[in-house]
């Protein structure tokens, strides 16, 4: 068993375990009102959805089982839930479970944090991307029509309770998903090796979750070293939305991190052997690295962005592993970078 300390605007606990036998001890103590409702989807209910029941047979409980996938993040859903709440009578003593990934985290987290302005939340991550990413940092949402994320808060979980044993059903794809993740934190702290990453166990989990655990104590809100945690995304969302959505977030991220080393090396002019290294990350989660986009097109979507800053982005570049920084750089001069990689892969 792992376990970590968060101290953030709330300290909380995260426990990696390989079962559920530490979860009476670490977050029962936490559940001290009556009622929980437990937050899922319709998956993973099917899959696992009675293995909290018994630690909560003294309470009451109500199950909200969401259809699976993004299009559930939205307001219809969080209405549903803050209203079967209110109809249950639940009150600031009571818990929210969000059991599930991270659709289910950040729907359930955005529905506990405004429910009579707060009450607490207990996060069971069920995917690998949830696991060593969404669960942990308080960042809550549901999406917009206008896009995705637009609408949400900050809120803490009282505790984070992973239990490897979830992840063995996952599907290759989404194993794959949450390993774009992990190797973005191989590249933002040298702790994460190529050959953690083959493993894909509570430790690799604990690896990459002490990394944001210490970018998120420092930067709650994002206003400074959080967007560190944004390596490998500006290119890597304007992949996501050219392809509709149908590539899932880690392939694109690890995309998008291909492009940050060629943008890396050329701001850098990385040597030979870094850039070995850094490809040796990329091909550890035996990812499709090309990309069906050209430079101009992905420099299109990044123009389009609300996270521009003018004509500029904020960069997320790496000298090294474990030596990212943030770098302001036009997007023109991106686009420029990127042709300059597609055209020398033409040229091979
Ligand atoms: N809040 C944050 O900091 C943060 C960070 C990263 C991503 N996110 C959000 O997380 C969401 C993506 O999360 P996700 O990738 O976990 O997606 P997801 O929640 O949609 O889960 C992916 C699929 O796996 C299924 N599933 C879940 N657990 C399973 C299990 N144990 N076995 C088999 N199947 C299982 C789900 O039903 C779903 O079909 C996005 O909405 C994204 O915006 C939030
Ligand atoms: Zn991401």
């Amino acid at each position: 068993m792992y376990e970590l300390k968060v101290r953030a605007s709330k300290t909380y606990d995260i426990t990696i375990a390989e079962d559920l036998s530490f979860f009476s001890e670490r977050v029962m103590p936490l559940v001290k009102g009556e009622s929980v409702a437990i937050i899922t989807d319709d998956k993973v209910n099917a899959l696992c959805g009675g293995a909290l029941d018994d630690f909560f047979a003294a309470k009451r409980v109500i199950k909200i089982v969401i259809r699976h996938g993004e299009k559930s993040k939205d307001a219809a859903n969080f209405m549903k839930i803050i209203n079967t709440l209110a109809e249950h009578g639940f009150t600031r003593e009571d818990t929210v479970i969000a059991f599930g990934g991270g659709v289910v985290g950040d729907l359930a987290g955005f529905a506990a944090s405004t429910y009579m302005r707060g009450i607490t939340l207990i996060a069971v991550p069920t995917t690998l991307l949830a696991a060593v990413d969404s669960s942990v940092g308080g960042k809550t949402a549901i999406d917009l029509n206008a896009g995705k994320n637009l609408c949400g808060t900050f809120y803490q979980p009282s505790a984070v309770y992973i239990n490897t044993g979830f992840l063995k059903t996952l599907p290759v794809k989404e194993i794959k998903n949450g390993l774009g993740e992990v190797i973005k934190y191989a590249f933002l702290s040298d702790t994460v090796k190529d050959t953690d990453i083959r493993k894909r166990d509570a430790a690799l989990i604990y690896k990459c979750l002490k990394i944001k655990r210490d970018i998120v104590e420092k930067d709650e809100r994002e206003s400074g070293c959080r967007a560190l945690l944004n390596f490998g995304h500006t290119v890597g969302h304007a992949i996501e939305k050219l392809s509709g959505y149908k590539l899932s977030h880690g392939a694109c991220v690890v995309k998008g991190m291909v492009y940050a080393v060629e943008i890396s090396k050329r701001i850098y002019g990385l040597s030979d052997g870094t850039v070995a290294k850094m490809y040796a990350l990329l091909n550890s989660g035996k990812h499709d690295l090309s990309c069906a986009y050209s430079a101009e097109s992905i420099a299109g979507q990044i123009s389009a962005d609300k996270k521009r800053y003018g004509d500029s982005v904020n960069f997320v570049a790496v000298k090294d592993l474990g030596r990212a920084e943030i770098v302001k750089i036009k997007i023109s001069d991106l686009k420029d970078m990127m042709s300059d990689y597609e055209s020398s892969f033409k040229s091979v």
